[in-house]
């Protein structure tokens, strides 16, 4: 099928909706046909999200959505809220939100380590099983989970043992459930990006991307939409037969 309209009248979950990879992913895949719920923690970038999304045309709605994706309660009142709007779960759904907060191991606090396992491992488990439960409730024939970890979850990253940790469980998490969800017609990959220009990485001192820009094979840092690309490849039919795989989407950086 056309990559511009393959994800017609499928619904679409996205969360991190708001900035970075998870706005580029609302993007896309509201470009291919979908209709998108951008769900975030700030209603702020969530609803300008939504302001900047083609669609409407080919019996699309979007809708934005607050989410924190670490608390259960607010992922369950998320998935009960897009039921009643479109009287179905998202069969698509791209779990991009993420955190960083960054110190040496030797340093690192208790409550830093804990808030981004939350956020990153916990609130990818939380969304994944939400839709999952849903999905298998209605008798949903098919349906495909994305998770963006990160390469830093595979080689490490001075300065993020709690990411790193948070981004390598989601790649656990993520094949299991891709073993326990296939026979539901439910499957699961991860896209695992290296340095991506967005605000997360804006953050990072020049010294260090710099550092890591000379590192990349392919010579630059990647954009969001370049790891977009790929989420769409992923949820679409085109991935039929592929569950339970981390495709990287580095430029290259630490391909071994
Ligand atoms: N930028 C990179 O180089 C890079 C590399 C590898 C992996 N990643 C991963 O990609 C994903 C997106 O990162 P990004 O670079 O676009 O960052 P970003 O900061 O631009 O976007 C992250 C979004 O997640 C939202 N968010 C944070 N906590 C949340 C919560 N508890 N509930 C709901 N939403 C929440 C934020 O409000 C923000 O809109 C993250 O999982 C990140 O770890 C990014």
């Amino acid at each position: 099928m056309a990559a511009a309209t393959r994800l017609m009248s499928r619904l679409a979950l996205v969360t991190g909706g708001g900035s970075g990879i998870g706005r580029a992913v609302c993007q896309r895949l509201a470009s291919e046909g979908a209709s998108v719920v951008v769900a975030d923690i700030s209603q702020e970038s969530a609803s300008e999200t939504l302001g900047r999304l083609p669609g409407d045309l080919r019996g699309q709605g979007h809708m934005a959505a607050v989410v924190d994706v670490s608390s259960k309660e607010s992922v369950k009142k998320l998935l009960t809220r897009i039921q009643t709007h479109y009287f179905q779960p998202p069969s698509l759904c791209v779990n991009a939100a993420g955190i960083t907060q960054d110190d040496f191991l030797l340093n690192m606090a208790e409550d830093q380590f804990d808030r981004v396992l939350q956020v990153n491992l916990k609130g990818s488990f939380l969304v994944l099983q939400a839709v999952a439960q849903a999905l298998v409730a209605c008798g949903a024939p098919k349906g495909s989970i994305v998770t963006v970890g990160s390469i830093v979850g595979k080689v490490g990253n001075i300065g993020q043992a709690n990411y790193g940790a948070s981004k390598a469980g989601v790649e656990g998490l993520t094949r299991t459930a891709a073993k326990e969800l296939s026979r539901f017609g439910i499957r699961c990959n991860c896209v695992l990006p290296g340095f991506i220009s967005t605000p997360m990485t804006d953050k990072v001192p020049e010294k260090v991307m710099s550092k890591m820009k000379s590192l990349v094979p392919l010579g630059r840092m990647g954009e969001p939409a370049e790891v977009a690309d790929v989420c769409a490849f992923l949820v679409s039919d085109d991935s039929r037969y592929i569950t339970g795989a981390s495709v990287e989407v580095t430029g290259g950086l630490f391909m071994g």
